[in-house]
């Protein structure tokens, strides 16, 4: 799980992570992080990884037992209205700002937790994490609806047909030339 995933997300850039994982290990390798759009699939693929891994992108579709709150703030959100902090579980995540504001808090302005006391949501005196305060990765910019599901797999590969076509027209005629 690369920098920008939902949930409890890694650190590293994803060009960073793949290029050291492919290093050692030439098995089937996954790439998450902010993946949401048929593009992204293709360059999970072009920078190594055999497959691409989403998780938010599906939280905003119809049949995710999610809150409809949840979902539509998906929609409204992009990467500038996630926030990376501890604060939440103990453990470093991203998470959408306005469910953080809606608990009282300036997602702007949080401060660090200690990472020895983890949290995931007991204490109820504090927001629940997962339950109202919303996990979410920095790809969202890209859903404009919450279709079902099927729908969004089906844009995902016309989308991903699309920039392999884009990609073959943009760089075979070069390579074409160099040979
Ligand atoms: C609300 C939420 C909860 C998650 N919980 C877990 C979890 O319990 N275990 C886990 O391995 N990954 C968890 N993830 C991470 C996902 O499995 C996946 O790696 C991540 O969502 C991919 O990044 P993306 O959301 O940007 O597509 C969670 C993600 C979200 C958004």
């Amino acid at each position: 799980m690369a920098a920008g995933a939902g949930g409890h997300a890694g650190f590293q850039s994803p060009f960073a992570l793949i290029q050291e994982i492919r290093e050692w290990f030439d098995g089937p390798l996954l790439l998450s992080g902010a993946i949401a759009s048929g593009r992204a699939i293709l360059s999970a693929q072009t920078l190594g990884a055999d497959l691409a891994y989403i998780g938010s992108a599906f939280i905003a579709t119809q049949e995710a037992n999610a809150v409809e709150g949840y979902k539509q703030m998906i929609v409204d959100s992009s990467a500038k209205d996630i926030v990376h902090t501890n604060l939440i579980t103990g453990v470093h995540g991203n998470y959408l700002k306005p469910s953080i504001r809606n608990a009282g808090m300036d997602p702007d302005a949080l401060p660090t937790s200690d990472p020895t006391k983890m949290d995931f949501g007991s204490d109820r005196q504090k927001p629940k994490a997962w339950k109202e305060i919303w996990g979410c990765g920095q790809g969202i910019g890209v859903l404009r609806d919450v279709p079902p599901a099927g729908e969004l797999v089906a844009r995902l590969a016309r989308e991903y047909d699309a920039a392999r076509r884009e990609w073959v027209q943009r760089v075979l005629p070069e390579v074409a030339q160099a040979a």
